[in-house]
This record gives C-alpha cells, structure tokens and sequence, in this order.
C-alpha cells in the first residue's frame, strides 16, 4: 500500500510557499523592520514578502533600510491642514490605496506612531497587527507610544514589563493579542535602558507574529 509524505521543500531564500505580500509601516529607526527583513533574507517568514515599506515621517532611517534591503519605499504623511479625527482617516486612506494597489495580504505595524481608522480597518479586519511596547492592556492607548510608555511603566512602580503583537482593531491598541513576551524592569532602569531590553525581545516577537499570521492566512 502505497503511503504518502508530506513534501518537504527545500526553504530558499526567496523562495515562498505560501506568498503573503507584507505592507510594513514604520516612523523611525525601524530595527523591528530590520527583523523581518532579515528574517526574510533567511528564509524565515514563512513565505511572507515585505513588499512595500510605508513611513508616516519623511526621511526617517527605516526608509533607508528599506531600500537597503530592494523594497520599494514610500512616504505618507498626515495632511496637517487636516483636523482631528478626520486626518487620521484621510491617512488611513491612503494606505488602503497602497495596499490594495500592491495587492497586500498583511499588514505589519513594526514601530508606526500614526493611528488607523476608518475603511481600512474593516477591508483589512483579521490582516493588519500592531506591535506595542508594554504589556498591553497595560500602557496603551491614544498618545502611549514609544519612551513614554517606558517612563509611564516606571512610574507606576511595575516589576515587569514588555511587548505586545495584536490584531489591529477599530481601538487604539485593544485588539485580540496575539503574543507577548516579558522582561523584568531592574531598580536603576531608566526610560532608555528599559526600552533597549524590550527592543530585543520585540525583534523576536515581530518575527514570530508575521510567522503565525502568514501561515494563518495562507
Ligand atoms: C518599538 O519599540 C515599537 O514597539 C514602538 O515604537 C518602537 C519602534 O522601534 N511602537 C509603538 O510605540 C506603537 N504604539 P523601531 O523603529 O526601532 O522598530
């Protein structure tokens, strides 16, 4: 009787099983895009492709890591003539744009300070993921991002902290969690040395986050 294996590939770089195009959004330095891109170049992702690079904030070193990298590299800023709510949709807007003209499967916001809302959220329901640094629902919401949800965390006397991966919904931060990882917060931590640990468990849970969200929508 004949029995049947399952076929193992052999996992090149570039080579995809199962292509899931990637829009990663960025504001800053981007070392968690980094990450991904190298985990792409190592044949890690699971068959995801950084497709497309979109910043909120010109000039910023991700771009540059980006095209680095041969990925196509935009610019979107806010409109700031735009007030309130309804430049983030405008925003948001154009990133469904870009996304659909790409033909984005997933969307990665590795380290983007820019808050999503409106059309996109529902056209992309289940696709787009957020990666926060603390352990959310701690320290999340409108205005937490970056050091000051580091100095809020040692304010409030916390023994630990971390990251957070979850799915995007039409909050600010409050959608499904899909992983965390978690770092002790030390007595002489300041803002700065507390961010720089939980940087490094956020290259991990990045990667594993697009990793879990490629082959779940493969
Ligand atoms: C990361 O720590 C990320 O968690 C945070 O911005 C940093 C970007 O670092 N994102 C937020 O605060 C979103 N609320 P990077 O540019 O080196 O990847």
């Amino acid at each position: 009787m004949w029995k049947l294996h399952p076929v193992h590939m052999p996992k090149k770089p570039g080579y995809a099983l199962n292509n899931i195009r990637i829009m990663a959004l960025v504001s800053g330095g981007g070392s968690n895009l980094q990450a991904l891109l190298d985990a792409e170049k190592n044949g890690a992702l699971e068959g995801g492709n950084i497709s497309i690079v979109v910043s909120d904030r010109p000039g910023v070193y991700a771009l540059e890591r980006a095209q680095a990298a041969g990925v196509p590299a935009l610019t979107a800023a806010p409109d700031k003539t735009i007030s309130g709510k309804l430049r983030r949709q405008e925003l948001s807007d154009r990133i469904l744009d870009l996304a659909e003209t790409y033909r984005i499967g997933l969307i990665v916001l590795a380290g983007f300070l820019s808050i999503l809302a409106g059309e996109i959220i529902q056209r992309y329901s289940g696709k787009i993921i957020n990666l926060h640094p603390s352990l959310l629902p701690k320290f999340g919401g409108d205005g937490m991002y970056g050091e000051r949800v580091h100095r809020a965390v040692l304010e409030a006397g916390e023994k630990e902290s971390g990251c957070t991966v979850h799915l995007v919904d039409a909050g600010t931060d409050t959608g499904p969690i899909l992983l965390q990882r978690r770092v002790p917060v030390q007595p002489d931590d300041t803002p700065g040395s507390l961010a720089v640990r939980i940087h490094k468990q956020e290259h991990i849970a990045i990667v594993e986050a697009v990793k879990i969200m490629v082959q779940k929508l493969s």
